[in-house]
């Protein structure tokens, strides 16, 4: 949670809506992972949750690697000082335009995600005259079930799916201009039990076991993709990083002795559990109404800024976000419901629907909770063309 004083702070230092972010916070989410996992274990930060420059130099300055899905992101990475051996580029649709650039770069790995992309790779290698480092994303046989939104399983254009992964290997190998480096798998984010990460990571573990029983290959790189949760709501639990953490160390010390792994990197690359709970999103009120009975409060922001927060992004369920309130004025301790309505010409900008708050009056302030990952990065902010919110990073 961000500190009340430095969000007083930040109100005086800018204009509304605007983005907080807390360094410290990110510190701290960063460490409390990397502290629970095995030697051999890197950190990628996910720059999709949040792409500000001045986050991803500091998980770069922390010991954090990339992990990118475009030549913007990739662009961001290098610019942090982020060493191009310690960035993976993941992603469906990566251009011919992108994947030079990667390639130019020579990053530590491009994860490929269909057979017409490994031969894209192999003519733009040959054509730079470069060898790229490839990891082939799985698409498993199974879907995470306590994901908040699932990216693996059944049909997906995410991967390859892992039957065919023998086949994909095969072209792989025939390629001159391409080195096979390991693997990949995400299956979903807001994963918020200890048990489905460790599976997923087991999971893994025993499809490279099969593969290498099978194969002449060498696994360098394993990488078991973001997805860890945070929690969004009144009563959601965190993930109890203690216990993640011996799940995790129980499955790698069954590995362990096996030489297949020996030599091998793993990597996680979460997004939102580093960022996510280190950001807010500050709105000002500008009215209040009433309509045939309903209260109101009118804001200046909304969900072309945080469409998560309206519930648009990979919820099912709309709930909402826990909120906070900033007095202009004299505190108020009397509560009411109140639906809270952004700025935007469409019913669907609602941040709040019929929530209990103090009673709020013009001029005061509200902040939306864990609003640091897919906040800014996620939302339509060209919608309506309303100035871009500023970001403060303290
Ligand atoms: N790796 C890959 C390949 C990904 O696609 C993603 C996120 C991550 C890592 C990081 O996942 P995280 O640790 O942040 O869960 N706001 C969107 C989230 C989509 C997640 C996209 N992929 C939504 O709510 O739909």
């Amino acid at each position: 949670m961000v500190d009340i004083n430095k969000i007083k702070r930040a109100i005086s230092m800018t204009r509304t809506p605007f983005y907080l972010y807390d360094r410290a916070s990110i510190k701290k989410a960063y460490y409390s992972l990397s502290g629970i996992l095995p030697k051999s274990f890197r950190i990628y930060y996910a720059i999709k949750a949040n792409p500000n420059a001045h986050i991803v130099s500091l998980l770069g300055r922390l010991g954090a690697g990339a992990d990118v899905a475009s030549m913007g992101e990739l662009r961001i990475a290098l610019k942090a000082g982020i060493r191009p051996s310690m960035i993976s580029f993941t992603g469906p649709g990566k251009t011919e335009e992108e994947l030079s650039f990667a390639i130019r770069n020579k990053i530590g790995s491009i994860s490929v995600e269909s057979e017409d992309e490994i031969s894209l790779i192999e003519k733009l290698s040959t054509r730079a005259r470069k060898v790229s480092s490839v990891v082939i994303r799985i698409n498993p046989a199974f879907a995470s079930e306590t994901a908040g939104i699932r990216m693996g399983g059944g049909s997906q254009q995410f991967g390859i799916d892992e039957e065919a992964v023998p086949s994909a290997l095969k072209l792989i190998k025939g390629c001159c201009h391409i080195d096979f480096a390991g693997v990949h798998m995400h299956t979903g984010s807001q994963i918020l039990s200890e048990d489905t990460i460790a599976k997923n990571i087991n999971y893994l573990l025993n499809f490279c076991l099969r593969l290498q029983d099978k194969e002449d290959i060498k696994l360098n790189m394993i990488n078991f993709g973001g997805g860890l949760g945070i929690p969004y709501y009144y009563g959601q639990r965190p993930l109890d990083l203690k216990r993640l953490g011996s799940l995790i160390k129980d499955t790698f010390a069954k590995v362990q002795a096996n030489k297949v792994f020996k030599k091998t990197t793993f990597i996680i690359e979460p997004g939102r559990f580093i960022v996510g709970q280190s950001g807010i999103y500050v709105t000002k009120v500008l009215y209040r109404k009433t309509s045939r009975g309903k209260a109101f409060l009118i804001v200046d922001g909304g969900m072309h800024q945080n469409m998560a927060a309206a519930g648009l992004l990979g919820e099912g369920l709309r709930r909402n976000r826990i909120i906070g309130t900033i007095f202009s004025g004299k505190k108020v301790s009397k509560k009411e419901r109140v639906t809270v309505a952004g700025c935007l010409c469409t019913p669907l900008d609602i941040l709040a629907h019929d929530i209990e708050l103090p009673v709020c009056a013009p001029g005061d302030y509200l902040f939306i909770t864990c609003s640091g990952a897919y906040g800014y990065s996620a939302s339509p902010l060209g919608f309506l063309t309303h100035q871009m919110p500023p970001e403060v990073i303290l």
